[in-house]
């Protein structure tokens, strides 16, 4: 966020109310006659907006615009972003030939506006927070002989414009700031409308396009899905034809604040704010995920954030670069598996579209739908079309003439494209010749999931192949390795500074969640853990969260509690549960978390009422499906290796339509890239699901949570505890049980009662045979989350025979749930949100 001072540079804000004496009579007018020093400023006339000086952290001077009574400061426009004027102070006036400059204490111009021919010019704040020059003779409204509007710094306010006036040929865009909130000077990042074919915005870092906005559809920018709630407080503005192009928006109402910028932080990140109750609320933003990045998933590929891998060919294409695909790189894109025949091709229909780039492509705003499909058919090097306008069923075209680059799906929305495939590569069901090529997405996935599970297998394979060797080396260094990677994981816990600088940290005010939660009222507790209570809240606008208020002794400092949560922020999957952010006020550290209809699996699995038999057996399995998608999320497609170390029944969370997330990532480390296992002294974890080789020698690695998700696998199936399991056989727990009566060919009748007949055979075999295959007692023996997927989603029945679990003995262990309440441990806490 834009925040000029921070409380870590407090003692500058001491140097600025020094500085800062606003003289008594404020004015919202300089005139000819007049000068503006350091220390002065004007004031728009209702008082919205400050005119004058602000220093950055070198306490060099830039003449700036910010809002009124708004603290912490908050800058929308700098005159002399580059060129500062040194700490001994300098002023600004109405130079003789209708400029107005910017001068340094010695008399030398750091900044000018442009000559005017104006006699009696005169510099007015408006309202707006626009600064503008007028002839004072001029009493028209909107006479402007120069207005700071025009030229736009990082900030996009109502009424201000950014485009291009293609009569003249000139343009304005954003360009961040060097450093969010210390250097206002002019950063890496632009936001440029590019007006080439369907105007769309794109953001760059230096000359490299990192992002790209999608086309306008009518109502938003097609990538930026969030933009659509926006809609209520404010209006968007997108016009475009032959004379020029421009994106604004306007407050419906007058009073609240609302403003847009292009920040340097999170990679440069396209942001709308709104002040509410005293701070700066974040509305929509983008990019926001691994799927917003420019060209994720190359041409003719798309990407979908809730996919594992987030790539995939469009049907009737393959990936190009299969060894880079199969590495999860898939920016080298996809080829058709048939080369087209204009005369014989056909259109395939994909849903939830944000459109591919639209750099190179045919537009005709009044065209409907049928025509754009007629008139790509008959032109061949038409690739797909789509509408332009998503408004009332759809209207205009749009007509891709070469590769289709970038492309995403959004679930919630997004619109249809249509691809010419050859007529081969379409599929039977479309060979009705009045459905011009209709398929939906969901048989593309299927075909790709076929694919690639081939892909995988094959990859699996040649895995395995070098792991053995790998694991021979690994034993060269062991013993100094062991000992680094003590020292590397007391830093290593999620608290790793690794690129963590650059993230925002989602500020909550402790206030709000104090009032949300009813003052911690007992009424809104939900539940305890080791490092704190858990509450229901409410914000304002009606959001249900629950916050963790975590104790004053959990031992974790600021520094670390702040990089942790930005770390989880990043972590976006429809099977994790979401972290909205924290709340850091003297000693008080609170995490918000989207809020659970359904609480913890535990609540309903191991509920001796009735309602488990909620949980039949189609859910059961779809709540095993979605653990293991969230759990490869973390293992291998977020932006860092993620091992969760606590994975147990109660941190699974349902939602109200009882999809499984994974909550706690308090005892969670992170991995690099290339790192396989670590070793702790300090065993954390919870006895029952922790695998041999980390709660005796303390190795732990994405093997030692496969281990965790098996004994899920097998609680999830037969309703039992691992450690509580009871039966005549007192010397089993749950997994040498399951074990035996899988030997003995008996294991279905394990099977929770409480299912009834609703489950098919094979299916539930199949699932504790995964079960037993993640629970074995040696960590390469046990399938990585990539395989367990595929075997879930698979009806191969080739599963290799599972050997020994670990653990099938109970031990005599204390009945502590947790071993992980030492009290100097320096574990974080990222407990449950129930
Ligand atoms: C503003 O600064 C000038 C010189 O820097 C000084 O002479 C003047 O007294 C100051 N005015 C106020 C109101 O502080
Ligand atoms: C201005 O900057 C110079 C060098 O950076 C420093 O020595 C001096 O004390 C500063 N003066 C003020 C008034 O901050
Ligand atoms: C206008 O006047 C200012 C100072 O009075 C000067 O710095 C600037 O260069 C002049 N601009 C032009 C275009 O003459
Ligand atoms: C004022 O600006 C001129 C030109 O940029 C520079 O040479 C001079 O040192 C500056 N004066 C002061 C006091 O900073
Ligand atoms: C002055 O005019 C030039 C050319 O029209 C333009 O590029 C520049 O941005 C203008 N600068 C200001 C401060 O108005
Ligand atoms: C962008 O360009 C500037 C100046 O050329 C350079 O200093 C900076 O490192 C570049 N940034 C990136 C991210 O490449
Ligand atoms: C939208 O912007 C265009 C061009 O800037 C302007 O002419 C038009 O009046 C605006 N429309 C609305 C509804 O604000
Ligand atoms: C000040 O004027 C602006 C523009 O007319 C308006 O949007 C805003 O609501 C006004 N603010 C106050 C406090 O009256
Ligand atoms: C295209 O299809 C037509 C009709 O099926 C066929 O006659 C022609 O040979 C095909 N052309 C190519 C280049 O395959
Ligand atoms: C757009 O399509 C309409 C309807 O087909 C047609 O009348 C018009 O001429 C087209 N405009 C252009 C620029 O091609
Ligand atoms: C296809 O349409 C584009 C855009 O109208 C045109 O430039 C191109 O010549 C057409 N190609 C053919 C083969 O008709």
């Amino acid at each position: 966020m834009r925040v000029f001072f921070t409380y870590l540079n407090y003692h500058f804000i001491f140097v600025i109310s020094f500085f800062f004496v606003t003289p008594s009579t404020a004015s919202d007018t300089l005139t000819a006659t007049q000068i503006l020093t350091t220390n002065q400023t004007l004031l728009s006339q209702n008082r919205s907006f400050v005119l004058g000086f602000f220093r950055d952290s070198n306490t060099n001077y830039y003449l700036g615009i910010w809002y009124n009574n708004i603290s912490p400061q908050t800058i929308v426009w700098t005159a002399n972003r580059d060129n500062p004027i040194d700490n001994s102070s300098g002023y600004l006036k109405i130079g003789d030939n209708g400029s107005f400059v910017l001068l340094n204490s010695s008399g030398n111009p750091a900044w000018s506006s442009n000559q005017t021919n104006s006699k009696n010019p005169v510099l007015h704040l408006l309202d707006t927070g626009n600064l503008v020059l007028k002839d004072s003779s001029d009493k028209t409204n909107n006479n402007y002989l120069w207005q700071s509007f025009d030229y736009p710094t990082d900030t996009l306010l109502p009424g201000m414009k950014v485009g291009w006036n293609l009569d003249t040929g000139t343009e304005k865009h954003l360009t961040s700031w060097k450093v969010e909130g210390e250097d206002p000077s002019s950063g890496d990042y632009t936001l440029k409308i590019d007006y080439h074919g369907l105007p769309e915005g794109f953001l760059r870092r230096n000359q490299t396009i990192t992002y790209r906005t999608g086309p306008w559809n009518g109502e938003r920018f097609s990538g930026i899905p969030g933009m659509k709630d926006d809609t209520n407080d404010l209006k968007y503005n997108f016009t475009y034809d032959e004379h020029g192009v421009w994106f604004s928006f306007s407050v419906t109402d007058p009073s609240l604040l609302s403003r847009i910028i292009l920040s340097s932080d999170s990679d440069g990140q396209y942001q709308r704010y709104m002040w509410i109750q005293g701070r700066w609320n974040k509305f929509s933003y983008a990019p926001k995920d691994q799927c917003d990045f420019y060209g994720v998933c190359g041409s003719y590929g798309v990407c979908d954030n809730n996919a594992s891998p987030v790539c995939s060919c469009i049907q009737g294409f393959r990936p190009k670069n299969q060894e880079a695909w199969n590495l999860r790189d898939g920016s080298d894109g996809c080829v058709r598996n048939t080369g087209l025949n204009c005369s014989t091709d056909k259109f395939l229909r994909l849903e939830h579209m944000k459109l591919p780039d639209t750099t190179n492509v045919f537009v005709n705003k009044s065209m409907t739908l049928d025509e754009c499909g007629s008139l790509c058919k008959r032109n061949c090097s038409c690739t797909a079309y789509a509408n332009i306008d998503i408004r009332n069923g759809g209207s205009g075209c749009v007509m891709w003439l070469g590769q289709l680059f970038d492309m995403n799906v959004h679930r919630t929305d997004g619109q249809d494209l249509y691809v010419r495939l050859a007529a081969a590569d379409i599929g039977s069901t479309s060979s009705n010749k009045n459905h011009r090529a209709v398929l939906a997405i969901g048989i593309t996935v299927c075909a790709l999931v076929l694919v690639l599970g081939l892909v995988a297998v094959c990859y699996l394979r040649k895995k395995r192949q070098q792991s053995s060797r790998a694991t021979i080396s690994g034993f060269v260094h062991r013993s100094h390795d062991s000992l680094m990677n003590e020292v590397v994981s007391s830093r290593g816990y999620l608290g790793d500074e690794r690129n963590m600088d650059d993230i925002e940290l989602p500020l909550f005010d402790c206030d709000t969640l104090t009032m949300a939660t009813n003052n911690f009222s007992q009424d809104n507790k939900l539940g305890e853990g080791g490092f704190g209570s858990v509450y229901m809240g409410r914000l304002i606008e009606g959001q249900k969260i629950a916050v963790k208020r975590l104790s004053k002794y959990s031992g974790q400092g600021i520094e670390e509690f702040k990089n942790e949560v930005k770390l989880i922020v990043k972590l976006q999957h429809r099977n994790l549960v979401r972290l909205l952010g924290c709340c850091i006020e003297n000693d008080e550290k609170m995490l918000v978390y989207e809020y659970m209809e359904n609480r913890g699996l535990d609540s309903i699995l191991f509920d001796k009422s009735e309602s488990r038999v909620l949980l039949d057996w189609e859910r059961r399995f779809n709540i095993i499906y979605g653990i293991a998608r969230g759990l490869l999320y973390l293992h291998q497609d977020s932006r860092f290796r993620i091992i969760h170390r606590d994975l147990k029944i109660s941190n699974i969370l349902l939602d109200s339509e009882m999809i499984p997330k994974i909550s706690d990532f308090g005892m969670a480390r992170i991995f690099d890239k290339d790192q396989t296992q670590a070793k702790t002294l300090r065993v954390v974890g919870t006895y029952g699901y922790m695998s041999p080789e980390y709660a005796m020698d303390g190795n732990f690695s994405v093997k030692s949570d496969v281990f965790s998700f098996g004994v899920m696998v097998l609680e999830i199936i037969t309703g039992k505890k691992n450690r509580e399991f009871y039966s005549d056989n007192d010397e089993l727990n749950l997994l040498g049980n399951v074990w035996r009566h899988w030997h003995e060919g008996t294991a279905l009748t394990l099977l929770d009662p409480s299912i009834g007949n609703s489950y098919t055979e094979a299916e539930v075999v199949r699932c504790i045979h995964i079960g037993l295959l993640c629970v074995q007692e040696h960590a390469e023996d046990r399938p990585t989350m990539s395989s367990v997927i595929l075997m879930l989603s698979s009806e191969t029945p080739s599963l290799p025979n599972p050997k020994t679990p670990g653990f099938s003995i109970k031990k005599n262990h204390p009945k502590t749930e947790s071993s992980s309440s030492s009290v100097n441990q320096v574990t974080v806490t990222m407990l449950d949100a129930r």
